[in-house]
């Protein structure tokens, strides 16, 4: 098996819808993500592609067109309520994004609303919950699983605990905002990227703070 992921990229309008949806994804990190899910997908067979963290389909948007290039399908999960961050009165709070109904955040239209404009809704499978629930009741295997969900050390390692061992073999492990540096960021994320290092996963490629990861050989 190759260490080298696809040279591939998504296609002109793919990668406009992507830079026109809200969300934090920078373009170069967004390619690397679209690269590995297309091989991480050819590698398996065809296996399903997963993402923790939905937020409005910005990086769903790749996931998706990457599922469509490969005959798979992207998987995205959330519960839309926004991270920690994300809550009123923090960094990362968009207004826009809350419900007056109910007074909380709810990202789900606007990611079904972004998804749609793209053309890839029937690509994409929702999936509205807590990460671990939907973990635990998870069974199938997947090609690779995308970590971008709640940043906090209890987030983001049940993220780690609760997918990494759906993985299929040849599968692909992605982690964003993993910053070694703590003046660059939160650590959480990299600290679970130090722990798959750990647990038996090596480096396949870097881009910004997306880390791409595979089983190593036994
Ligand atoms: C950083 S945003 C995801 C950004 C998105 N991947 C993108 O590139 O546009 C994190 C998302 O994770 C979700 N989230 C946080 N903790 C979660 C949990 N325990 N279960 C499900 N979703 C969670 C939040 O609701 C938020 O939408």
């Amino acid at each position: 098996m190759s260490d080298r992921l696809e040279n591939t990229r998504p296609r002109p309008e793919v990668l406009a819808a992507f830079d026109g949806a809200t969300g934090f994804m920078p373009v170069d990190e967004g390619l690397a993500l679209y690269a590995a899910a297309v091989t991480a997908a050819h590698r398996t067979g065809g296996l399903p592609v997963l993402e923790i963290g939905t937020y409005c389909g910005r990086s769903a948007i790749l996931l998706a067109a990457a599922a469509r290039e490969a005959g798979t399908v992207a998987l995205t999960v959330d519960h839309h309520r926004g991270s920690e961050e994300q809550q009123p009165g923090w960094e990362y709070h968009d207004p826009t994004l809350v419900d007056p109904e109910v007074g909380r955040m709810d990202t789900l239209p606007r990611f079904r609303r972004t998804l749609h404009a793209a053309g890839l809704e029937e690509h994409v499978v929702a999936l509205v919950g807590r990460s671990p629930q939907i973990a635990a009741l998870w069974g199938g295997r997947l090609a690779l699983v995308f970590i971008d969900g709640g940043h906090t050390d209890e987030h983001a390692t049940a993220d780690y605990e609760g997918w990494a061992p759906h993985l299929a073999p040849e599968g692909l492990l992605v982690v964003h905002d993993v910053f070694p540096d703590p003046s660059d960021g939160g650590q959480a994320p990299y600290r679970v990227y130090l722990r798959a290092l750990d647990e038996g996963f090596e480096e396949v490629s870097v881009t910004g703070s997306l880390r791409v990861l595979r089983r190593r050989a036994a």
